[in-house]
């Protein structure tokens, strides 16, 4: 607890260009969490180097990462929003708890499996023990709450294992976290193949609806979006293009799927597509002319980058010392 209030932790990769999926998966359920929790949202760029990277690209999408969470409307004066490099806990901690966790259990990661697929030349260690950091990530704030996607639950749960075990060391050192999934929104598939999640590294850029897209592309994309000939809409999975657009649907306007299915009743698939486009437009807009407004504002930024992450280490360095207390560490002499 941090005044009085339990503690969410959650965290974005600057990798790529956002898309609709992390927006609706995560970023929307972090503004709607805000004033419930004291809140951590970190720019997990660590991260982010287990893929090589171009270094000016990743600090420019960082800041813009970091901007987007702020316009998307988390109050930096009530939300530590940071950057994850900024805070050496994370890296610190990270260390402690690998040696806590099995290579078995990692071996298991079924995204460690995708990655090294997706980048065989370069299956570093990294790619690895990432899931380590983000467990690290997690405990380090002593988080109660981490709303992500479903991609991500795997790794949640490897987070409660490993601070399981090491509560049954050492004590109650760490807080068992509890994920949080939005009802709507968790798993945004790709829009040209329903099978696949909407992904940031997707080749064919029709599939994922961007968060800086223009109003004209993104309507364009709905409109292109593959659907089946059943000519119904209908939450199902035998249709799982209509079920995508009708979630998509959901997430922006707040609805639930029966009151969706029943606007819809006996409309063809154009105007179906077109409905969920200018919904996701209505949504991304204001977003975006608000990211163009705070990029104006350097000084501004710059004082969020600075104080927050003066905070989280704060918080950080509280756990950090109780768990190097714990495991052994000598005390350091002031
Ligand atoms: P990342 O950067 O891949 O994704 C950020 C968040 O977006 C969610 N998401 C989706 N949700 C619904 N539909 C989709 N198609 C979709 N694609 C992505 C993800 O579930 C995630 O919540 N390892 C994490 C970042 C991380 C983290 C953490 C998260 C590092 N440390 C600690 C929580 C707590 C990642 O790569 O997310």
């Amino acid at each position: 607890m941090i005044n009085d209030k339990k503690v969410l932790f959650s965290g974005m990769q600057a990798t790529g260009n956002l898309t609709l999926g992390n927006y609706l998966g995560a970023l929307k359920n972090w503004v709607a969490l805000s004033d419930e929790y004291e809140c951590f949202y970190s720019v997990v760029d660590l991260h982010s180097i287990t893929v090589r990277q171009d270094p000016a690209v990743l600090r420019k999408r960082a800041r813009a990462l970091l901007t987007l969470y702020i316009a998307a409307g988390l109050d930096p004066e009530k939300n530590c929003i940071y950057y994850q490099s900024h805070v050496s806990g994370h890296a610190e901690l990270s260390w402690i708890l690998s040696c806590f966790t099995y290579m078995g259990e990692l071996n298991r990661m079924t995204q460690f499996k995708d990655k090294a697929a997706k980048h065989a030349d370069n299956i570093n260690a990294g790619l690895f023990t990432y899931p380590v950091l983000m467990a690290a990530d997690i405990l380090l704030f002593q988080s109660d709450v981490v709303p992500v996607g479903i991609d991500q639950m795997q790794h949640l749960e490897l987070t409660r294992d490993v601070a399981q075990r090491f509560n049954a060391i050492y004590g109650d050192v760490f807080t068992i976290p509890e994920a949080y999934i939005g009802k709507t929104g968790a798993k945004i598939m790709s829009l040209q193949d329903p099978a696949k999640k909407m992904s940031k590294s997707d080749e064919n850029p029709n599939g994922s609806i961007y968060l800086m897209d223009d109003p004209d592309t993104i309507m364009r994309k709905c409109k292109r979006a593959v659907t089946d000939s059943m000519a119904q809409i209908v939450y199902s999975d035998e249709q799982p293009g209509v079920k995508n657009l009708l979630n998509i649907y959901c997430a922006c306007s707040g609805k639930t799927p029966d009151e969706a299915v029943k606007e819809f009743d006996g409309k063809g698939y154009g105007e179906f597509k077109m409905a969920v486009g200018e919904e996701v437009v209505s949504v991304l807009k204001p977003i975006q002319d608000r990211v163009k407004e705070l990029e104006k504002d350097k000084v501004y930024i710059d004082n969020v980058i600075k104080n927050n992450a003066e905070k989280a280490s704060y918080y950080a360095n509280k756990t950090l010392r109780k768990v190097q207390k714990k495991v052994g560490f000598p005390e350091r002499i002031r």
